[in-house]
């Protein structure tokens, strides 16, 4: 069996990757053709740990390769894995020209029986589009099955997460698709779950809005955290204890980022919605994120007073730890922000420096990219915790002591102990704690 997997994003080029070392024979493609050539010698375009690994490995076996040559590798064939983005349009609704573009591609380049898997986060009844545009396009009398098989990776854990999933969901509507695709994740029978196709959609929507939705729940608990003697840390961890809430996800912070939760969230209530659902519990969920950057400017704001020309330090920009995307990252806002009320920044992330870079230049009297954490503090007068690496729990807090202006740490992720960091003279804010 032959697999296509177009577009190399996160999840194209994990699920390519992925796929060849369960042993299929795999063609990645993508429009960009510098981003093929680098990912051919075997060089991710992203950071995500193990996926330079496993591509060098599946490339060296040959049973992986990228092409820039979309139509060829569609007729060459049997399974084409859809992976190409979903972005989110201005009213919130997920934007699906690239879908319907490589929908078009595929319609044109039927010769034999295939079947087109969805991986990308699509609304639910997208498949019944991406059908019907096959059929309307297509040229030669080839039949084709449509598939949906969402992806559950996590950025930074993605190798591993596809390597050893939890759940494999399966939508689909005839037997002969059916084997097909049980036959790519033979290894997981266990794990597979097999559905019809609006229902798979639908889970992979669902699921990040729940996820997304626990996360806005703890922070509101945040807030009454903050106006009480409550610590959010034990209440998460005591709601935790029930096997009915889970431990996960109860993190209270800065809010959800990231290229999936903000969008899946608002595109779910957009779907509702055009359903004619009543989806106020997702928008009030996303509202409450959305609320975070403002809590988080007026704790600052509680610490320094007036914000213009303070120094203040920023440690993480990344939307979360292990890796380098910024996409919808609380640090960006936050940036925004303090650039607007007039301070000075001194940034410091272990992997995303060159992705912020190109939203905000480096800038002599404003903004500084810092070459590390101790760096990036010296002379501030408050640090700032956007992103919880773990370097960042291991700072020698008594050097950042010597090396700031003011003691002062607003940490939006709760990585220090309240009582640690004030037995070493530190003025101290944190989320949902006193
Ligand atoms: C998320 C889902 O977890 C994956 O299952 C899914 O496949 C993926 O979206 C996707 O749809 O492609 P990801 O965006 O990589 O994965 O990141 P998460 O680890 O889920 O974190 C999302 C955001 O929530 C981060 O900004 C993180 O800091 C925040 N978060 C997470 C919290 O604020 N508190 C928590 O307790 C957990």
């Amino acid at each position: 069996m032959k697999i296509a997997v177009i577009g190399t994003g996160y999840v194209g080029l994990v699920t390519a990757a992925g796929l060849a070392e369960f042993g299929h024979q795999v063609i990645g493609t993508d429009k960009i053709v510098d981003k093929i050539e680098k990912i051919s010698e075997g060089i991710a375009p992203i950071y995500e740990p193990g996926l330079d690994k496993l591509l060098k490995k599946n490339l060296g076996k040959g049973n992986l390769r990228f092409t820039p040559a979309l139509d060829t590798t569609i007729q060459s064939c049997d399974v084409i894995f859809v992976c190409v983005g979903t972005p989110q349009d201005e009213e919130g609704r997920a934007d699906m020209s690239q879908i319907e573009e490589v929908s078009r591609r595929i319609a044109e380049n039927l010769d034999s029986y295939k079947v087109v898997v969805e991986k990308s986060t699509v609304p639910v009844q997208t498949s019944m589009w991406i059908k019907r545009i096959i059929s309307r396009y297509k040229k030669s009398e080839a039949s084709f099955d449509m598939a949906s098989n969402p992806e559950f990776l996590r950025e930074g854990s993605a190798v591993a997460d596809f390597l050893s999933p939890d759940r494999i969901i399966i939508g689909v509507e005839t037997e002969r698709a059916r084997e097909l695709l049980v036959k790519i994740y033979e290894k997981f029978r266990d794990r597979l779950i097999i559905t019809n196709i609006d229902t798979a959609e639908l889970i992979k929507h669902a699921s990040n809005s729940f996820l997304a939705m626990k996360i806005s729940y703890v922070n509101l608990i945040a807030n009454i955290c903050e106006k009480t003697d409550a610590d959010v840390d034990q209440v998460s961890a005591g709601m935790g204890l029930d096997p009915r809430i889970g431990s996960q996800f109860l993190r209270a912070g800065l809010g959800y980022g990231g290229s999936c939760f903000p969008k899946d969230i608002k595109a779910l209530a957009k779907i509702g919605e055009d359903l004619g659902v009543d989806m106020s519990l997702l928008k009030e969920a996303d509202r409450i994120n959305v609320g975070r950057m403002r809590v988080f400017i007026d704790k600052i704001k509680r610490a320094l007073w007036i914000l213009k020309d303070k120094k203040i330090a920023l440690l993480g920009l990344a939307f979360k730890p292990e890796t380098d995307d910024i996409r919808e990252a609380a640090s960006i806002r936050i940036i925004r922000e303090l650039l607007r009320e007039g301070s000075t920044l001194r940034l410091y992330d272990p992997q995303a420096m060159n992705n912020m870079k190109e939203i905000f230049g480096p800038d002599p009297d404003r903004l500084e990219y810092c070459a590390s954490a101790y760096e990036a503090v010296r002379g501030v007068n408050a640090l700032l915790l956007i992103t919880e690496w773990e370097e960042f729990r291991t700072l020698d807090l008594k050097k950042v002591k010597g090396l700031m202006a003011n003691p002062i740490i607003v940490d939006g992720r709760n990585i220090f102990k309240p009582e640690e960091v004030r037995g070493l003279g530190f003025e101290y804010y944190s989320v949902g704690r006193k």
